[in-house]
Protein backbone atom coordinates (compact mmCIF):
# COMPACT_ATOMS: atom_id res chain seq x y z
CA UNK A 1 0.00 0.00 0.00
CA UNK A 2 1.36 3.34 -0.99
CA UNK A 3 1.23 6.06 2.15
CA UNK A 4 0.93 9.70 0.67
CA UNK A 5 0.97 12.45 2.64
CA UNK A 6 -1.28 15.52 2.19
CA UNK A 7 -0.66 18.49 4.23
CA UNK A 8 -3.43 21.02 4.06
CA UNK A 9 -6.28 18.60 3.59
CA UNK A 10 -8.70 20.26 5.56
CA UNK A 11 -9.04 23.56 3.92
CA UNK A 12 -10.29 24.43 0.42
CA UNK A 13 -8.22 23.03 -2.28
CA UNK A 14 -6.94 20.51 0.03
CA UNK A 15 -10.18 18.82 0.55
CA UNK A 16 -10.84 18.67 -3.15
CA UNK A 17 -7.51 16.41 -3.47
CA UNK A 18 -8.04 14.45 -0.83
CA UNK A 19 -11.70 13.47 -1.58
CA UNK A 20 -10.36 13.11 -4.96
CA UNK A 21 -7.19 10.52 -3.74
CA UNK A 22 -9.62 8.68 -1.32
CA UNK A 23 -11.79 7.62 -4.11
CA UNK A 24 -9.99 7.31 -6.80
CA UNK A 25 -7.04 5.00 -4.97
CA UNK A 26 -8.27 2.39 -2.68
CA UNK A 27 -4.86 0.97 -2.48
CA UNK A 28 -3.06 4.08 -1.07
CA UNK A 29 -3.23 5.27 2.39
CA UNK A 30 -3.86 9.18 2.10
CA UNK A 31 -3.23 10.50 5.24
CA UNK A 32 -3.92 14.11 5.85
CA UNK A 33 -1.99 16.64 8.47
CA UNK A 34 -3.63 19.78 9.18
CA UNK A 35 -3.62 22.56 11.78
CA UNK A 36 -6.89 23.15 11.57
CA UNK A 37 -5.99 26.94 11.40
CA UNK A 38 -9.56 29.16 10.94
CA UNK A 39 -8.86 27.95 7.46
CA UNK A 40 -8.97 24.59 8.09
CA UNK A 41 -12.56 22.65 8.68
CA UNK A 42 -12.95 18.68 9.39
CA UNK A 43 -16.93 19.57 7.90
CA UNK A 44 -15.07 20.07 4.51
CA UNK A 45 -14.50 15.91 4.49
CA UNK A 46 -17.59 14.16 5.91
CA UNK A 47 -17.84 12.56 3.31
CA UNK A 48 -14.84 10.24 3.37
CA UNK A 49 -13.44 10.95 7.24
CA UNK A 50 -14.75 7.41 7.90
CA UNK A 51 -12.89 5.56 4.75
CA UNK A 52 -10.69 3.23 5.98
CA UNK A 53 -7.71 4.62 3.69
CA UNK A 54 -7.82 7.57 4.87
CA UNK A 55 -6.17 9.06 8.16
CA UNK A 56 -6.15 12.50 10.14
CA UNK A 57 -3.62 13.77 12.13
CA UNK A 58 -4.04 17.19 13.94
CA UNK A 59 -0.40 18.71 13.42
CA UNK A 60 1.73 21.94 12.78
CA UNK A 61 3.57 21.29 10.38
CA UNK A 62 6.13 24.21 11.97
CA UNK A 63 6.21 21.35 14.73
CA UNK A 64 9.94 20.06 13.33
CA UNK A 65 9.88 16.89 16.15
CA UNK A 66 6.21 16.29 15.55
CA UNK A 67 6.61 15.91 11.92
CA UNK A 68 9.88 14.14 11.99
CA UNK A 69 8.47 11.44 14.48
CA UNK A 70 5.00 11.38 11.78
CA UNK A 71 7.33 10.83 8.41
CA UNK A 72 9.20 7.94 10.99
CA UNK A 73 5.86 6.01 11.54
CA UNK A 74 4.72 6.05 8.34
CA UNK A 75 7.53 5.83 6.04
CA UNK A 76 5.76 8.29 3.31
CA UNK A 77 6.46 6.98 0.12
CA UNK A 78 5.02 10.81 -1.22
CA UNK A 79 4.29 14.28 0.13
CA UNK A 80 1.31 16.47 -1.65
CA UNK A 81 2.06 20.19 0.35
CA UNK A 82 -0.73 22.01 0.60
CA UNK A 83 -0.53 23.35 4.20
CA UNK A 84 -0.02 27.30 3.85
CA UNK A 85 -1.26 30.91 5.53
CA UNK A 86 -3.01 31.30 2.22
CA UNK A 87 -4.82 35.04 2.25
CA UNK A 88 -2.85 38.00 0.71
CA UNK A 89 -4.98 40.57 3.47
CA UNK A 90 -4.18 38.40 6.44
CA UNK A 91 -0.74 38.53 4.66
CA UNK A 92 -0.73 42.16 5.04
CA UNK A 93 -1.93 42.85 8.54
CA UNK A 94 -0.39 39.87 10.10
CA UNK A 95 2.97 38.85 7.85
CA UNK A 96 4.58 36.43 10.69
CA UNK A 97 2.71 34.09 10.37
CA UNK A 98 2.89 33.12 6.85
CA UNK A 99 6.75 33.22 7.39
CA UNK A 100 6.66 30.47 9.86
CA UNK A 101 4.26 28.39 8.07
CA UNK A 102 4.71 28.82 4.38
CA UNK A 103 9.02 28.92 4.70
CA UNK A 104 9.71 27.31 7.69
CA UNK A 105 6.68 24.56 7.92
CA UNK A 106 7.72 23.62 4.43
CA UNK A 107 11.74 23.23 4.96
CA UNK A 108 10.50 20.99 8.17
CA UNK A 109 8.86 18.57 5.60
CA UNK A 110 11.38 18.46 3.56
CA UNK A 111 13.80 18.07 5.94
CA UNK A 112 11.74 15.12 7.54
CA UNK A 113 11.60 13.55 3.50
CA UNK A 114 15.08 13.26 3.45
CA UNK A 115 15.57 11.96 6.81
CA UNK A 116 13.43 8.96 5.78
CA UNK A 117 14.33 8.63 2.66
CA UNK A 118 18.57 8.65 2.58
CA UNK A 119 18.99 8.18 -0.85
CA UNK A 120 16.74 6.11 -1.96
CA UNK A 121 14.37 8.31 -4.32
CA UNK A 122 13.09 5.48 -6.37
CA UNK A 123 9.40 6.46 -6.92
CA UNK A 124 9.32 8.70 -4.19
CA UNK A 125 7.71 12.13 -4.55
CA UNK A 126 7.83 15.77 -2.64
CA UNK A 127 5.19 17.83 -4.60
CA UNK A 128 5.02 21.22 -3.33
CA UNK A 129 1.79 23.10 -4.35
CA UNK A 130 2.13 26.88 -5.29
CA UNK A 131 0.86 29.95 -6.42
CA UNK A 132 0.83 32.03 -9.46
CA UNK A 133 1.15 35.47 -7.56
CA UNK A 134 5.37 34.54 -7.01
CA UNK A 135 5.50 35.67 -10.43
CA UNK A 136 4.57 39.00 -9.21
CA UNK A 137 1.67 41.33 -11.26
CA UNK A 138 1.34 41.20 -15.12
CA UNK A 139 0.32 44.59 -17.63
CA UNK A 140 -2.42 44.34 -20.03
CA UNK A 141 -0.19 41.95 -22.03
CA UNK A 142 1.77 38.62 -21.68
CA UNK A 143 1.66 35.42 -19.48
CA UNK A 144 2.79 33.74 -16.77
CA UNK A 145 5.40 31.08 -18.07
CA UNK A 146 7.65 28.25 -15.97
CA UNK A 147 10.17 30.66 -16.72
CA UNK A 148 9.09 33.86 -15.58
CA UNK A 149 11.43 35.29 -13.19
CA UNK A 150 9.73 35.26 -9.70
CA UNK A 151 9.07 38.77 -8.56
CA UNK A 152 6.85 38.62 -5.56
CA UNK A 153 5.05 41.78 -4.06
CA UNK A 154 3.04 40.51 -0.97
CA UNK A 155 4.18 39.09 2.03
CA UNK A 156 2.17 36.06 0.91
CA UNK A 157 3.61 35.27 -2.39
CA UNK A 158 7.11 36.19 -1.36
CA UNK A 159 6.51 33.38 1.50
CA UNK A 160 5.33 31.26 -1.28
CA UNK A 161 8.54 32.19 -3.87
CA UNK A 162 10.91 31.74 -0.66
CA UNK A 163 9.39 28.28 -0.19
CA UNK A 164 9.37 27.33 -4.07
CA UNK A 165 13.31 28.52 -3.80
CA UNK A 166 13.77 26.14 -1.40
CA UNK A 167 12.20 23.15 -2.49
CA UNK A 168 14.22 23.62 -5.95
CA UNK A 169 17.11 23.50 -3.66
CA UNK A 170 16.96 20.78 -2.18
CA UNK A 171 16.23 19.25 -5.80
CA UNK A 172 19.28 19.97 -7.34
CA UNK A 173 21.80 20.10 -3.67
CA UNK A 174 20.37 16.62 -2.21
CA UNK A 175 19.00 15.32 -5.24
CA UNK A 176 15.57 14.92 -3.52
CA UNK A 177 12.62 14.30 -5.91
CA UNK A 178 10.60 17.52 -5.82
CA UNK A 179 7.91 18.59 -8.26
CA UNK A 180 6.65 22.47 -8.35
CA UNK A 181 3.00 23.80 -9.56
CA UNK A 182 2.05 27.13 -9.46
CA UNK A 183 -1.61 28.25 -10.15
CA UNK A 184 -3.92 30.52 -10.77
CA UNK A 185 -6.87 31.51 -8.43
CA UNK A 186 -8.74 28.42 -7.13
CA UNK A 187 -13.12 29.08 -6.77
CA UNK A 188 -15.61 26.41 -6.00
CA UNK A 189 -17.17 24.65 -3.16
CA UNK A 190 -15.85 24.83 0.74
CA UNK A 191 -13.51 28.06 0.38
CA UNK A 192 -13.51 30.03 3.11
CA UNK A 193 -15.13 33.75 2.51
CA UNK A 194 -12.08 35.65 3.26
CA UNK A 195 -11.55 35.11 -0.51
CA UNK A 196 -13.78 37.13 -3.72
CA UNK A 197 -16.03 35.03 -4.59
CA UNK A 198 -17.19 33.13 -1.61
CA UNK A 199 -17.36 36.36 0.00
CA UNK A 200 -19.65 38.05 -2.44
CA UNK A 201 -22.08 35.38 -2.55
CA UNK A 202 -22.36 35.23 0.98
CA UNK A 203 -22.84 39.26 1.47
CA UNK A 204 -25.13 39.21 -0.93
CA UNK A 205 -27.17 36.28 0.41
CA UNK A 206 -27.67 38.57 3.72
CA UNK A 207 -27.76 41.80 1.57
CA UNK A 208 -24.39 43.12 3.18
CA UNK A 209 -22.25 45.67 1.04
CA UNK A 210 -20.12 44.22 -1.96
CA UNK A 211 -16.70 45.43 -1.47
CA UNK A 212 -14.48 46.06 -3.94
CA UNK A 213 -10.95 47.07 -3.59
CA UNK A 214 -10.00 50.18 -5.57
CA UNK A 215 -11.78 50.74 -9.26
CA UNK A 216 -12.06 46.95 -9.42
CA UNK A 217 -10.39 46.74 -12.53
CA UNK A 218 -7.30 44.19 -11.00
CA UNK A 219 -7.96 41.18 -13.39
CA UNK A 220 -7.44 37.67 -12.01
CA UNK A 221 -7.15 33.82 -13.86
CA UNK A 222 -10.28 31.55 -12.17
CA UNK A 223 -9.74 28.35 -12.23
CA UNK A 224 -12.62 25.30 -11.30
CA UNK A 225 -10.93 23.70 -7.50
CA UNK A 226 -11.92 20.28 -9.03
CA UNK A 227 -10.19 20.95 -12.19
CA UNK A 228 -6.89 22.48 -10.01
CA UNK A 229 -7.09 18.82 -7.90
CA UNK A 230 -6.91 16.97 -11.02
CA UNK A 231 -3.85 18.63 -12.06
CA UNK A 232 -2.63 17.84 -8.93
CA UNK A 233 -3.27 13.83 -9.29
CA UNK A 234 -1.53 14.48 -13.03
CA UNK A 235 1.31 15.93 -11.86
CA UNK A 236 2.13 14.13 -9.03
CA UNK A 237 1.83 10.62 -11.21
CA UNK A 238 3.06 11.90 -14.45
CA UNK A 239 5.11 15.07 -14.18
CA UNK A 240 8.54 15.02 -14.64
CA UNK A 241 10.64 15.18 -11.12
CA UNK A 242 12.50 18.33 -11.03
CA UNK A 243 10.01 20.38 -13.12
CA UNK A 244 7.23 22.65 -12.75
CA UNK A 245 3.62 23.03 -13.75
CA UNK A 246 1.55 26.40 -13.99
CA UNK A 247 -1.82 25.40 -13.95
CA UNK A 248 -4.29 28.04 -14.64
CA UNK A 249 -8.10 28.34 -16.51
CA UNK A 250 -7.18 30.96 -19.60
CA UNK A 251 -10.62 32.29 -17.92
CA UNK A 252 -9.22 36.18 -17.00
CA UNK A 253 -12.03 38.54 -15.37
CA UNK A 254 -11.72 41.85 -14.35
CA UNK A 255 -13.10 42.11 -10.69
CA UNK A 256 -15.56 44.20 -11.20
CA UNK A 257 -17.00 41.82 -14.12
CA UNK A 258 -17.03 39.30 -11.88
CA UNK A 259 -18.94 40.63 -9.52
CA UNK A 260 -21.51 41.74 -11.89
CA UNK A 261 -21.87 38.43 -13.05
CA UNK A 262 -22.31 36.76 -9.90
CA UNK A 263 -24.97 39.70 -9.19
CA UNK A 264 -26.53 38.66 -11.60
CA UNK A 265 -26.33 34.77 -11.20
CA UNK A 266 -27.69 35.67 -7.30
CA UNK A 267 -30.53 37.36 -8.76
CA UNK A 268 -31.83 35.09 -10.92
CA UNK A 269 -31.50 32.25 -7.80
CA UNK A 270 -32.99 34.18 -5.26
CA UNK A 271 -35.85 35.47 -7.74
CA UNK A 272 -34.69 39.31 -6.68
CA UNK A 273 -35.66 42.19 -9.10
CA UNK A 274 -32.92 42.27 -11.98
CA UNK A 275 -29.92 44.60 -10.71
CA UNK A 276 -30.83 44.31 -6.65
CA UNK A 277 -27.08 42.68 -5.60
CA UNK A 278 -25.83 45.08 -7.87
CA UNK A 279 -26.97 48.24 -5.66
CA UNK A 280 -24.65 46.44 -2.94
CA UNK A 281 -21.46 47.07 -4.79
CA UNK A 282 -19.45 49.60 -2.53
CA UNK A 283 -15.81 50.94 -4.04
CA UNK A 284 -13.49 50.59 -0.55
CA UNK A 285 -10.07 51.33 -0.40
CA UNK A 286 -7.42 49.47 -2.34
CA UNK A 287 -5.45 46.56 -1.05
CA UNK A 288 -2.13 47.75 0.16
CA UNK A 289 0.31 46.62 -3.25
CA UNK A 290 -2.47 44.76 -5.16
CA UNK A 291 -1.06 42.93 -7.79
CA UNK A 292 -2.73 44.32 -10.84
CA UNK A 293 -3.43 41.16 -13.22
CA UNK A 294 -2.23 37.55 -12.71
CA UNK A 295 -2.33 35.20 -15.81
CA UNK A 296 -1.16 32.10 -17.18
CA UNK A 297 -0.27 30.22 -19.82
CA UNK A 298 -0.49 26.07 -19.42
CA UNK A 299 0.55 24.89 -22.31
CA UNK A 300 2.99 23.05 -20.74
CA UNK A 301 1.10 21.16 -18.61
CA UNK A 302 -1.88 20.47 -22.05
CA UNK A 303 1.41 19.42 -24.16
CA UNK A 304 2.84 17.30 -21.76
CA UNK A 305 0.30 15.87 -19.28
CA UNK A 306 -2.67 16.25 -21.31
CA UNK A 307 -4.52 18.40 -18.63
CA UNK A 308 -7.42 20.44 -19.43
CA UNK A 309 -9.94 22.11 -17.60
CA UNK A 310 -12.87 20.08 -18.04
CA UNK A 311 -15.90 22.62 -17.20
CA UNK A 312 -16.80 26.33 -18.30
CA UNK A 313 -16.50 29.39 -15.99
CA UNK A 314 -20.85 29.58 -16.53
CA UNK A 315 -20.94 26.01 -15.42
CA UNK A 316 -18.54 26.16 -12.57
CA UNK A 317 -19.82 28.84 -10.89
CA UNK A 318 -23.14 28.25 -11.62
CA UNK A 319 -22.44 25.17 -9.44
CA UNK A 320 -20.26 27.14 -7.19
CA UNK A 321 -23.07 29.45 -6.16
CA UNK A 322 -25.98 26.50 -6.17
CA UNK A 323 -23.11 24.99 -3.20
CA UNK A 324 -22.94 27.76 -0.88
CA UNK A 325 -26.76 28.56 -1.55
CA UNK A 326 -27.41 25.09 -0.45
CA UNK A 327 -24.86 24.59 2.36
CA UNK A 328 -26.01 27.70 4.18
CA UNK A 329 -25.28 25.34 7.62
CA UNK A 330 -21.98 25.20 6.47
CA UNK A 331 -21.51 28.87 5.60
CA UNK A 332 -22.90 29.86 8.79
CA UNK A 333 -20.59 27.66 11.20
CA UNK A 334 -17.61 29.21 9.31
CA UNK A 335 -18.69 32.91 9.59
CA UNK A 336 -19.22 33.01 13.20
CA UNK A 337 -17.16 33.78 15.98
CA UNK A 338 -13.72 34.72 15.26
CA UNK A 339 -14.62 35.60 10.81
CA UNK A 340 -16.71 38.49 12.86
CA UNK A 341 -13.93 40.09 13.85
CA UNK A 342 -11.94 39.58 11.14
CA UNK A 343 -14.53 41.11 9.42
CA UNK A 344 -14.96 43.91 11.10
CA UNK A 345 -11.35 44.70 11.40
CA UNK A 346 -10.48 44.39 7.31
CA UNK A 347 -13.75 46.26 6.07
CA UNK A 348 -13.63 49.08 8.55
CA UNK A 349 -13.53 52.48 6.77
P1 LIG B 1 -6.71 27.34 2.77
O1 LIG B 1 -6.30 28.55 3.54
O2 LIG B 1 -8.14 27.13 2.43
O3 LIG B 1 -6.24 26.03 3.56
C1 LIG B 1 -4.99 25.92 4.15
C2 LIG B 1 -4.97 24.67 5.04
O4 LIG B 1 -3.66 24.56 5.63
C3 LIG B 1 -5.98 24.72 6.19
O5 LIG B 1 -6.64 23.47 6.32
C4 LIG B 1 -5.12 25.02 7.41
O6 LIG B 1 -5.67 24.50 8.62
C5 LIG B 1 -3.82 24.34 7.03
N1 LIG B 1 -2.67 24.94 7.72
C6 LIG B 1 -2.35 26.26 7.80
N2 LIG B 1 -1.24 26.42 8.55
C7 LIG B 1 -0.86 25.17 8.93
C8 LIG B 1 0.24 24.69 9.70
N3 LIG B 1 1.12 25.52 10.26
N4 LIG B 1 0.35 23.35 9.88
C9 LIG B 1 -0.55 22.49 9.34
N5 LIG B 1 -1.61 22.90 8.61
C10 LIG B 1 -1.75 24.24 8.40
O7 LIG B 1 -5.78 27.35 1.47
P2 LIG B 1 -6.11 26.87 -0.01
O8 LIG B 1 -6.75 27.96 -0.75
O9 LIG B 1 -6.75 25.53 0.04
O10 LIG B 1 -4.63 26.73 -0.58
C11 LIG B 1 -3.90 25.51 -0.46
C12 LIG B 1 -2.55 25.67 -1.11
O11 LIG B 1 -2.71 26.00 -2.48
C13 LIG B 1 -1.68 26.76 -0.48
O12 LIG B 1 -0.36 26.29 -0.44
C14 LIG B 1 -1.83 27.93 -1.45
O13 LIG B 1 -0.68 28.74 -1.43
C15 LIG B 1 -2.00 27.20 -2.77
N6 LIG B 1 -2.76 27.92 -3.80
C16 LIG B 1 -4.00 28.43 -3.52
C17 LIG B 1 -4.72 29.06 -4.53
C18 LIG B 1 -6.12 29.59 -4.30
O14 LIG B 1 -6.69 30.21 -5.19
N7 LIG B 1 -6.74 29.35 -3.16
C19 LIG B 1 -4.18 29.19 -5.82
C20 LIG B 1 -2.90 28.66 -6.06
C21 LIG B 1 -2.21 28.02 -5.04
P1 LIG C 1 -8.69 37.07 -3.36
O1 LIG C 1 -9.85 36.15 -3.47
O2 LIG C 1 -8.28 37.55 -2.01
O3 LIG C 1 -7.48 36.34 -4.11
P2 LIG C 1 -5.99 36.93 -4.49
O4 LIG C 1 -5.76 38.19 -3.78
O5 LIG C 1 -5.11 35.84 -3.98
O6 LIG C 1 -5.99 37.06 -5.97
O7 LIG C 1 -8.97 38.36 -4.25
C1 LIG C 1 -9.26 38.25 -5.62
C2 LIG C 1 -9.34 39.67 -6.17
O8 LIG C 1 -10.47 40.33 -5.60
C3 LIG C 1 -8.13 40.51 -5.82
O9 LIG C 1 -7.84 41.39 -6.92
C4 LIG C 1 -8.60 41.34 -4.63
C5 LIG C 1 -10.08 41.52 -4.90
N1 LIG C 1 -10.94 41.62 -3.70
C6 LIG C 1 -11.87 42.66 -3.58
O10 LIG C 1 -11.99 43.52 -4.47
N2 LIG C 1 -12.66 42.70 -2.46
C7 LIG C 1 -12.55 41.80 -1.47
O11 LIG C 1 -13.28 41.91 -0.45
C8 LIG C 1 -11.61 40.72 -1.60
C9 LIG C 1 -11.46 39.67 -0.53
C10 LIG C 1 -10.83 40.67 -2.75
Amino acid sequence: MKKILVTGGSGFIGSHVIRLLVNKYPDYLIVNLDKLTYAGNPENLLDIENKSNYKFVKMDITDEAGVFNLFEEYQFDGVIHLAAESHVDRSISNPNEFINTNIVGTLNLLNASRNIWGNEFENKIFYHISTDEVYGSLGDEGFFLETTPYDPRSPYSASKASSDHIVRAYFYTFGLPVKISNCSNNYGSHQFPEKLIPLIINNIKNEKPLPVYGKGENIRDWLWVEDHAKAIDDVFHKGQIGETYNIGGHNEWKNIDLIHLLCDIMDQKLGNSIGKSRELITFVKDRAGHDMRYAIDATKIKDTLGWIPSVTFEQGLKSTVEWYLENQKWMKNVTSGSYLEYYNEQYKQ
